[in-house]
């Protein structure tokens, strides 16, 4: 038996309003979600966590708030990931239980404009800790620390992927151990600069390359770049470390290149012999794409 088209529409109607609409009251503008001084923690998690972009069509809107550990997700409903970047005035603590994706991180020190010149100057975020206990997933871009001299810990015990860099500058801070327990692999590369003591990457699988900007310069086959690279002024053993993630580097990078106070260590993973020449048409390829990545991120 066909139902009449009322029928259809009053179904419809009373499934979409099973789904409680998006606040932008709490939440602000859906799609550009951004956390800073005046979001709570707690509050930039829920929305982080609950935000969903569905088919207007079938809901009679775009924007919901579901909670997928208890309410079924729509199959037409995708949730919306954040990027969580700071603001110049961010201090203190930073503590985000409870959020898992995110699709870049950024604390790069905030712009801040100068009232005689008019001009904007880059004024150093003073974050104390950071802990991102339930954080398994950079989907988009990197995770990128900058201009923030005063972190003494960093928490990401469930970090598991990052889809382009980590690029962490500790410069200036105090010393510190790092731990990176679960992360498999990174996109583009791993760069770390500060005074760090111990770094400990048990998991990593994968790295691609970071192809510095000033190699654009070179003629293109010549443009490369290390898959890991660590500056370190503390007490970093950089023999053990190199060694122990050298596995990891990308073949076609320079590898791995580790320097601090016990000394300066390069290594690179032995390529196994060559078989086709399909396989360096693809490796042209992909070079060319990373080469672009490392290109957008120089501007
Ligand atoms: C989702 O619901 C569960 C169970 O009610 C609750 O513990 C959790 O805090 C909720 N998550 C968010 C992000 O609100
Ligand atoms: C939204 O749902 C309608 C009805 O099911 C469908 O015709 C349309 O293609 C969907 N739109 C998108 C963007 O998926
Ligand atoms: C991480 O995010 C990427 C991009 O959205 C996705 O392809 C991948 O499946 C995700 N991995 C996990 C384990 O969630
Ligand atoms: C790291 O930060 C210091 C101090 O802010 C800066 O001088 C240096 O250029 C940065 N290094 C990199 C590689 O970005
Ligand atoms: C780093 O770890 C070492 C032991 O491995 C410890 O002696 C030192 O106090 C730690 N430093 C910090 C800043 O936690
Ligand atoms: C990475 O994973 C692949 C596939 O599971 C495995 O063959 C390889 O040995 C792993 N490499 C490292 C460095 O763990
Ligand atoms: C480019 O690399 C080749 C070897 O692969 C080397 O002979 C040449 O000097 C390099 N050119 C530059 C400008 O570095
Ligand atoms: C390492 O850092 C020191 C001081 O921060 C800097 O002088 C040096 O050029 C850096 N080395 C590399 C290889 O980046
Ligand atoms: C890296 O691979 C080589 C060759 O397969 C192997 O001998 C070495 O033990 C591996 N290193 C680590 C840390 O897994």
């Amino acid at each position: 038996m066909r139902l009449p088209g009322f029928l259809v529409n009053v179904s419809i109607v009373t499934l979409a309003a099973a789904l409680t609409p998006y606040d932008s009251k709490e939440c602000s503008a859906a799609g550009s979600i951004q956390f800073n001084e005046l979001i709570p923690e707690d509050v930039f998690v829920r929305c982080a966590e609950t935000t969903y972009e569905c088919n207007s069509t079938i809901h009679g809107g775009k924007w919901f708030k579901i909670n997928s550990t208890n309410e079924p997700v729509p199959a037409d409903c995708k949730k919306d990931l954040y990027n969580l970047q700071t603001a110049a005035a961010f201090s203190g603590p930073l503590a985000m239980p409870g959020l898992t994706e995110l699709t870049s991180i950024a604390f790069r020190g905030g712009y801040v404009k100068d009232e005689s010149t008019g001009e904007f100057t880059i004024e150093a975020t003073r974050i104390s800790t950071i802990d991102l206990p339930d954080l398994v997933n950079i989907t988009r871009w990197g995770f990128v620390i900058d201009n923030t001299a005063s972190i003494s810990s960093l928490n990401v015990p469930k970090l598991k992927h990052v889809a382009t860099i980590l690029q962490l500058n500790f410069t200036g801070g105090p010393a510190l151990n790092l731990s990176f327990p679960s992360l498999i692999d990174v996109g583009v590369g791993i760069q770390l600069h500060g005074e760090i003591d111990a770094l400990d990457l048990p998991a990593l699988n994968s790295t691609g390359i970071w192809i510095e900007a000033k190699a654009f310069d070179l003629p293109y086959e010549n443009r490369t770049g290390y898959s890991i690279s660590v500056n370190s002024t503390g007490n970093l053993d950089c023999n053990a470390f190199a060694a122990s993630v050298v596995n990891a580097t990308n073949y076609d990078g320079l590898g791995v290149t580790c320097n601090s106070k016990k000394g300066s260590v390069t290594l690179k993973q032995v390529k196994p012999p060559e078989d086709t020449s399909a396989a360096s048409k693809i490796r042209g390829g992909f070079l060319g794409s990373v080469a672009l990545l490392a290109f957008m991120f120089a501007l």
